[in-house]
């Protein structure tokens, strides 16, 4: 049996990540959306760009759940994206609505698969896929981790002019104002910024790492899409490959860095099985602190949910 992908929501998330799936040609993708036409209309041009990207990956376009039976792993997007002057923590009520009534069809069809959440905001969303699912945590993850730090390494080697390969970053903590990007674990070929930046220069990339979501929101009037696509093709891939990499994501932490229940953004390590392992890092007592205000900020949703837990 050949691989398979949901991806639910076809607007611009879903279909970046589709076809970053396609065409890395990691499995066939099925996506979903309820509005008729958009996912066929979208899959069918993808399709037709197989010829030229040179990929035999299959994408089906579907209003209905049917076509997702197995899947291997499955990402939602479906949702509202965030408009200007909107927080994400606006988006909570209508997206719980809509991510717990995707999360219902979906485990119906592929009781064994892995969620992946991007839908906003993100960790009261993991939440919400987590109780509808009454999956266990290795197979409910959430995506902010790995774009809050991309957008760190790109800035990173921005003020350097360095590869963005040499680049590597860490933002723990939840897809907020609070999050937290953390300078001490963030390295240029090994060497960490600390040494290579000076503390005004990092404070600022900190700080535009942390509103990095706005600005494109400001920019574009709506929320970003290339990098998160491409932030949640990156985790697909480490799960479909195998590959055991430790990647930021939100997890559901039952004792790891001091909270309990609550989803988190930490290193996990990604396989076969989802959420391999949650990896604790020292902090000092003021990253400590941030990861804390962080984690309440979450909390503080997860008690506005109204899915039982
Ligand atoms: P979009 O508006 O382009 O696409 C959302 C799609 O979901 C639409 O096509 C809509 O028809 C569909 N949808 C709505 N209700 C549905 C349902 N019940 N079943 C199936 N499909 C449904 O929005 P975009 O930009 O793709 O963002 C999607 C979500 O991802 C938003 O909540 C946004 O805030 C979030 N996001 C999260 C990021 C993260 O780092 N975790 C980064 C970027 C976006
Ligand atoms: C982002 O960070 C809006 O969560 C979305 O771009």
């Amino acid at each position: 049996m050949k691989t398979k992908v949901t991806v639910v929501g076809a607007g611009n998330v879903g279909a970046t990540v589709a076809q970053g799936i396609a065409q890395k040609e990691l499995a066939d993708v099925v996506l979903v959306d309820i509005v008729e036409g958009v996912p066929q209309g979208k899959s069918l041009d993808f399709m037709e760009t197989a010829p030229v990207e040179r990929f035999d990956s299959i994408l089906t376009g579907t209003n209905g759940y049917d076509e997702t039976a197995d899947s291997d792993v499955v990402v939602i997007t479906a949702g509202l994206p965030r408009k200007p002057g909107m927080s994400r923590d606006d988006l909570l009520w209508k997206n719980e609505e809509i991510v717990g009534g995707v999360t219902r069809e979906i485990v119906k069809r592929s009781p064994n698969t892995i969620l992946i959440i991007v839908s906003n905001p993100l960790d009261a969303m993991c939440e919400v896929a987590r109780r509808v699912s009454g999956f266990p945590r290795e197979r409910v993850l959430g995506m902010a981790g790995v774009l809050d730090s991309a957008r760190m390494r790109a800035f990173i080697s921005m003020e350097l002019n360095v590869s963005v390969d040499n680049t590597h970053a860490f933002v723990l903590g939840g897809h907020g104002d609070t999050m937290v990007p953390l300078p001490r674990y963030s390295t240029v070929a090994g060497i960490p910024i600390t040494e290579l930046i000076s503390k005004e220069r990092i404070d600022a990339i900190v700080d535009r790492t942390r509103n990095g979501g706005a600005e494109i929101v400001n920019l574009l009037k709506t929320s970003a899409w290339y990098a998160p696509g491409a932030s949640t093709v990156e985790m697909v891939e480490a799960i479909l490959k195998d590959k055991r990499k430790i990647l930021p994501c939100a997890a559901y932490l039952q004792g790891e860095y001091g909270f309990n229940n609550l989803y988190v953004g930490v290193p996990v390590k990604l396989g076969r099985n989802g959420a391999e392992q949650i990896v604790e890092i020292k902090l000092t007592d003021e990253e400590a602190a941030a990861l804390r205000k962080s984690g309440d900020a979450v909390q503080e949703l997860f008690d506005k949910l109204k899915t039982a837990s």
